[in-house]
């Protein structure tokens, strides 16, 4: 091991060994599992979770894939409207990414994102995590806001 990687770990807390444990949640009906990833020692932050930055990229993915379907082309992520990080995400959950539209506007769809963890040692168990909701937008080839197309009729 170098020295500079030494120095690294030997900062780097272990994770809780004894957690205390939030009650399990079923993912809800009315939301579509859009995405599932298992984070990796790399996401960890200094305590020993994972970072909230890599979460907050992984529900940026999960959400743009319900409004896609509506936007039928390019689209950005406006805004973050809302983001809580209920619970810490640990090296190896199976997270499961929840999703709802909650709006469409003219050019903007607004998504709701519930991420369940299956803890490693507790598979089938969800435990809510996260909870977002963002606004993506329709964008046309100058990255200005285009209307959603409208269903046909
Ligand atoms: C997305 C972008 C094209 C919108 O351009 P804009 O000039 O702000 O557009 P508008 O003010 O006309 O708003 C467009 C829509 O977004 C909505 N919107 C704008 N800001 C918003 C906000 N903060 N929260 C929620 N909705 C918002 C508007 O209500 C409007 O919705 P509607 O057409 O359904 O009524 C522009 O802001 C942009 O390019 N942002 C950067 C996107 C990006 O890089 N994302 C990745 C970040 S890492």
């Amino acid at each position: 091991m170098s020295h500079l990687s030494s120095t690294v770990t030997g900062h780097l807390r272990r994770p809780n060994e004894h957690p205390v444990e939030a009650p399990a949640e079923t993912p809800p009906a009315d939301h579509e599992l859009v995405m599932k990833v298992i984070p990796m020692p790399a996401d960890a932050n200094a305590n020993g979770d994972i970072f909230g930055g890599w979460v907050m990229a992984q529900v940026d993915l999960a959400g743009a894939v319900l409004p896609a379907r509506y936007a039928q082309g390019r689209m950005a992520t406006v805004a973050v409207n809302q983001f809580v990080f209920k619970q810490p995400v640990r090296v190896g959950d199976i997270l499961s990414f929840y999703a709802r539209m909650e709006r469409i506007g003219r050019s903007s769809l607004t998504v709701n994102v519930g991420v369940y963890a299956e803890r490693f040692d507790t598979q089938g168990r969800y435990i809510k995590v996260t909870e977002a909701t963002l606004t993506y937008v329709a964008i046309d080839d100058s990255g200005r806001p285009r209307p959603v197309p409208r269903p046909e009729m």
